[in-house]
């Protein structure tokens, strides 16, 4: 395939109001532009090139080494754009696929099929459409009476019979490299918008005779472009919704889709339950017969198979086969599950390793620790991690058994099969198979009460 690919994304993005460029505006979980730069890398295009302004150093750095960068300066229009690219691609001898960098959902199957018709076609000019029952906003494509395609309008140039029309240009294209950038440099701007159109190369190529032709998409969802933020969340539904699907087809349950967010990237294992108001993003990774949330959040994290995480936030964290999270657990960054392990409700775990089976049942803070396997922290313990200046680890032995209310004041290690008593602050390492008991010795004052009541000032014996 002699195919090269230009993603033109110089512009502002106007319409968003946002300081952010528009293109690094984030679609279920990734930047625009990174959707359209897969899409045309998965369509096997080797050699991309894309046109960056506004921001563009920025755009750039989250473009990495994914494609050749060319600069344009000033944004005079889509064709002054392509045109950039003369200094890589004047040279290149095949055909060149453009595309826009708002327009995320394009499938790799379809620039194929763009590419199949324009070489079938012998066409020096291929133009994607599609029916829209809707078509404001997008250029119009205007044919002759013999149905080949004639020129592109735009809808701030259009007559009202132009506007009329319902066939829209995608913004993506198939060209000849040759005579390409001679023809783009020889457009004009009289125009409404006074802008080099890319669309008018269209008029240029059918009046010098040359053949242009198009392609109409079956589902047309796959080009609507982002312009402002009411097509941001547009987009963002649509492509939610083909990630579920890929997902139910897979053997994967989700319960209601319309309240389910999972980002493109995400793995889930079949006969696993999805409930709803569940958020799973990034580069997560979920096992077989799981059943996540209702209410839970899963951050770059990989849960293992047979593990349940209900009302809860997992964070950059690793959850090994048959855990038991929640409700209410916070897992923040580096925290490692082993196998069977049990996280209750209202524990927050941050930097934590703990073995297997080991519980930490409810109302607890462990964080900078090494937990073994098989042992047992009891409510309200508290490793005191931080001694305002530095963090320090808590290491817990296998078989232990943290007391209730243990604080446990780190670095400090408990040994393996060792007890502390409910309620001690834990200064001093506990060797194995001990028990570590700091806390006040209990007294009881006998018919105290009584004698509260006679005490000067204290009437309340008198009501
Ligand atoms: C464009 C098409 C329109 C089509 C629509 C499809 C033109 C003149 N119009 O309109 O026919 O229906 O896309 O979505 O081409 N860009 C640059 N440099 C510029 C201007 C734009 O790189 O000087 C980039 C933008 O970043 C964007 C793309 O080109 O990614 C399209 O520009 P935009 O302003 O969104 O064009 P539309 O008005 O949507
Ligand atoms: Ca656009």
């Amino acid at each position: 395939m002699q195919l090269a690919a230009v993603i033109l994304a110089a512009g502002k993005g106007t319409r968003m109001k946002s300081q952010l460029p528009k293109v690094m505006h984030r679609v279920c979980g990734k930047a625009m532009v990174e959707h359209v730069l897969l899409s045309v890398k998965n369509a096997g295009v080797q050699k991309i090139v894309m046109v960056l302004g506004h921001q563009g150093e920025r755009v750039a750095n989250l473009v990495g080494d994914k494609a050749e960068i060319a600069y344009q300066v000033e944004q005079l229009g889509t064709a002054h754009a392509l045109l950039q690219t003369r200094g890589l691609l004047g040279k290149y001898e095949g055909d060149i696929l453009v595309l826009c960098g708002d327009t995320p959902l394009v499938r790799p199957e379809t620039l194929n099929e763009l590419y199949r018709q324009h070489i079938k076609q012998k066409n020096s000019a291929t133009v994607l459409t599609a029916i829209l029952p809707d078509p404001k906003g997008y250029g119009r494509i205007i044919r002759n009476n013999e149905g080949n395609l004639e020129k592109i309008v735009e809808q701030k140039d259009g007559k009202p019979e132009e506007l009329a029309v319902n066939e829209i240009n995608a913004g993506i294209y198939c060209f000849c490299s040759e005579g390409l950038f001679e023809a783009l440099a020889a457009l004009d701007a009289n125009n409404a918008q006074g802008e080099y159109y890319l669309t008018d190369i269209i008029q240029y190529y059918a009046r010098e005779g040359k053949k242009v032709g198009a392609v109409v998409i079956a589902d047309p969802e796959e080009i609507t472009g982002i312009n402002d933020r009411c097509q941001l969340a547009a987009v963002e539904s649509m492509l939610r919704r083909r990630i579920l699907e890929r997902l139910m087809m897979s053997g994967v349950t989700i319960v209601d889709p319309a309240s389910t967010f999972i980002d493109d990237s995400v793995e889930i294992g079949p006969d696993s339950v999805i409930y709803p108001y569940t958020f799973i993003e990034g580069k997560s990774k979920i096992g077989e017969n799981c059943i996540i949330g209702p209410s839970t959040r899963l951050v770059n994290s990989t849960i293992g198979s047979g593990v349940t995480v209900q009302n809860s936030i997992i964070l950059e964290s690793s959850i090994a086969d048959g855990c038991n999270i929640g409700p209410f657990a916070y897992i923040r960054p580096g925290c490692v599950l082993e196998a069977r392990v049990k996280v209750g409700d209202f524990v927050e775990l941050k930097n934590a390793r703990l073995g297997q089976g080991s519980k930490v049942p409810h109302l607890s803070y462990v964080g900078d620790a090494r937990v073994g396997s098989g042992a047992n922290i009891g409510a309200g313990t508290i490793t005191c991690n931080y001694d305002g200046e530095k963090k320090s680890l808590t290491v817990i032995g296998n078989k232990a058994f943290i007391g209730s209310n243990t604080n446990l004041v780190a670095p400090v290690v408990v040994g393996e099969g060792a007890y502390t008593g409910a309620g001690s602050t834990i200064t001093r390492d506990v060797p194995a198979g001990a028990l570590g008991v700091a806390r006040g010795k209990q007294k009881n004052i006998s018919d105290w009460a009584e004698k509260r009541k006679r005490l000067p000032g204290n009437n309340q014996g008198d009501q």
